[in-house]
This record gives C-alpha cells, structure tokens and sequence, in this order.
C-alpha cells in the first residue's frame, strides 16, 4: 500500500516476522528512509536513526531489519515498556545530510501516529534530531533539563557490569583483579569502560584506529596497546568489543585466544546463527550483544517516565544487568543451548505474555 501525506510517501513492504516496515520518500527534498516497527507487543517501538551512504537499498533494508529485531529483545529483557524499532536514512553522498532532509524525515515519523519513536545513531546526532524534532514530538535524546544525556557512561557501566557477571561464570567470582581484558575500541563507551576496569584492578590490553585514543589510554591507565588487527588474537580472560559489528564470524573464531566475549557492539556476529554456534563449541562463552549492551535504553527510558529523568533510578536499574547476564549463562547451562539462543528465548517469553508491557503513556519533556 502506498500513502502520501504532507509531499511524504509511505510505501508499506511487507517482511514476515515484522509488524510495519515504511519505505519513506520526499521527492522535493530527495530524502529516502526506512523505518522498521519489528514488535510493540509491549511498548511503542523506539529505535536511533542510522544515515548511512547505503550503496544498495538492500543494504539499508538488511540493516534497519537486524537492528529493530535487535531493538525488540532488548527492550524486552529490561522490561522497558518498550518495543523494537529502527529508522535508516539512505544518504546520498553527492548531496549529503541537509535540514529539508531531516524534517521530511521527521513528517514521516510523525505520520506513524506515535508507533515509532526515534533518537540518535551512527550518523545522526543531537543536532539533527533537534531538526527531526521540528516535525514531531516522538524523538528523544534532545538537551533539555529532563533529557537523559549522554547514554555512553550507562551503556558502559552495563558492560562494565555484564563483564563482572561473566568473570562470575568463569571464574566463580566477580572480581576482576588481574583479569586479563582486551578492549576493542576506545571511543565514547570503551574509553569509560577501560576507566571502570582499570580502577577494578583488571589488565587492560586495547586498541583503536586512532593513535590519539591509543596514546591517551596509555598514558592515563598504563594499559597495553596493541595494533588494531591483533586485538580480537590477543591471548586474554575477555575480549570486550566496542566498535563495530561483524568481528565474530568464520574467519575470526579460530584464532580467538579469549575465554568469553562480552562487549558494548551492535550486532557482533557476523552470521548470527552459524557464528553463535561455532563460538559456543571453542568453549568461548558469549554475552548476547542486545542484553550486556541495553544500559544506554535504559537510561533513555526514564527520560519518558512521568516524573521525569532520574539518573539513580536509571544506574539501579542498569546494574541488574547483571542478574540478566547470569540468568540468561545458567538458562544456556541447563538447556544446553546458547547464551544466544537462551537470551532469545527469555525475551519472546516476555512478549508472548506481556512481561513487562507498557502500562502508562509515554511522557515527553521537551
Ligand atoms: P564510538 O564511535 O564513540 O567509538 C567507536 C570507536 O571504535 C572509535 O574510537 C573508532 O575509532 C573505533 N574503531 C572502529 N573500528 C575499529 C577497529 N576495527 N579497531 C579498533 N577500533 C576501531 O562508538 P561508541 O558509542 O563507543 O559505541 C561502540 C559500540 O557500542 C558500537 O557498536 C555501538 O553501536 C555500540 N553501542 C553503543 C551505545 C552507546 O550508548 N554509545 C549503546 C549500545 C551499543
């Protein structure tokens, strides 16, 4: 079915497994979108907005699909109230990222009446969600004083935490005292994680394309730096990724010397079930990405709460990630299945019974 309202198109394509997947466009400001609502069984579906120069639309379909499936375990194993949403903004890379753009955009989340809600993501920032937000109220992560800021240090006590539950199944404690951890990745969430394990008396071995990150790490914690295509080789407790996705696939596993994964990035297989099983038989424990990962949903989630954002409530609940982390570890253990396949499961529980569902309105602040 095809819609058009205010110049917008809405083309609806149909993908089994998913609520509404919307291709957007604006001919007058060249703008072309995809927003992907995969379940809000329990909650409207938030998501970020990713602008990507996609070479292929395929490439964009594939990637907004994965993330909201992503977005919809997520939010259900921290029982946000939410569902699992994603927008993809196909950037043109003659014509780049323009304001027209960005508030066509914003018209076409505004068309979907509130069913979706969107916020910052690679490529998109608070800047231009403010443009977004010109045309409707259902973004978040804007600056205002009910705003939840920056989600990295949330994001990155949540693996931080998630690391500790996972020193727990291997080790039989949490501590991380002389733990060897390799961190790849020093920006916004790795950068602060390294801090939270340095102080926790781990070695830190990590690395990041830019020698800057590298050099300044060094200096403050007197960490290890090694070459950015040694990291995921490096012999170590855990490998904690924290920069992009697909590095756990058919070429890496072999050469893995770590005894269990556990970091902040997307979508860390690059073959998800293929990849999960092959980890899962070199005896490499996995923390599933969208469970270690979800301190920055968290946060954003008390944002929409009535009484307004809350940073103590938003870090109590961020640390429970670690409860998850070792339910989900001792569901694999006793089903002999995977940390992933376990996760999955926890998860569609809780939207085939409504665990977890959305019982007041969403409240923005801005
Ligand atoms: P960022 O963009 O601030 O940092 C990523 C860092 O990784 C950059 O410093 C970059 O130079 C480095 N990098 C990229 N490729 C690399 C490679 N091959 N080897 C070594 N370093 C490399 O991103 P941020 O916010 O720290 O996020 C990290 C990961 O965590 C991303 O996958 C993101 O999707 C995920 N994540 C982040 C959240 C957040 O709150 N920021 C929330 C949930 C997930």
């Amino acid at each position: 079915m095809v819609t058009a309202t205010q110049d917008i198109i809405l083309e609806e394509i149909h993908v089994e497994g998913y609520e509404r997947v919307v291709k957007c466009s604006d001919p007058k400001t060249g703008m072309k979108a995809i927003i992907a609502i995969h379940d809000s069984r329990l909650g409207p579906a938030l998501g970020g907005t990713r602008i990507y120069p996609y070479e292929k639309f395929d490439d964009a379909l594939f990637d907004v699909l994965r993330l909201s499936k992503g977005m919809t375990y997520k939010s259900a194993l921290t029982e946000s109230g939410l569902g699992g949403g994603k927008s993809v903004i196909l950037l043109d890379s003659v014509k780049g990222k323009t304001p027209e753009m960005l508030r066509s955009f914003g018209r076409a989340v505004e068309a979907l009446e509130g069913k979706y809600i969107c916020a910052e993501d690679v490529g998109c920032s608070t800047e231009d969600v403010k443009i977004i937000r010109e045309e409707t109220v259902n973004v978040v992560g804007l600056a205002h004083k009910n705003s939840s800021g920056n989600p990295a240090p949330f994001t990155a006590w949540g693996v931080f935490r998630g690391i500790q539950a996972t020193a727990l199944a291997l080790f039989g404690t949490e501590s991380l005292q002389g733990k060897k951890v390799a961190v790849q990745g020093l920006g916004s969430v790795g950068m602060i994680l390294t801090d939270l394990l340095f102080w926790h008396g781990a070695k830190v071995i990590a690395t990041d394309l830019d020698e800057n990150r590298c050099l300044h790490a060094k200096q403050k914690y007197g960490i290890e730096i090694v070459k950015p295509d040694e990291i995921l080789f490096v012999e170590c407790d855990i490998l904690a990724p924290c920069a992009l996705g697909g590095i756990i696939n058919k070429g890496s596993i072999p050469k893995l010397k770590c005894k269990a994964v556990a970091g902040a990035t997307n979508n860390q297989f690059l073959d998800e079930k293929t990849d999960s099983k092959k980890l899962a038989e070199r005896g490499i424990l996995y923390a599933p990405d969208f469970v270690i990962n979800a301190g920055g949903l968290i946060n954003v989630e008390f944002e929409l709460c009535k009484e307004g954002y809350n940073p103590i409530v938003a870090r109590n609940k961020v640390d429970k990630i670690f409860d998850t982390l070792t339910s989900i570890y001792s569901i694999a253990k006793q089903n002999r299945i995977t940390t992933l396949q376990a996760a999955i499961s926890l998860a569609e529980h809780r939207l085939e019974y409504g665990i977890g569902k959305r019982v007041e309105n969403l409240c923005f602040h801005h």
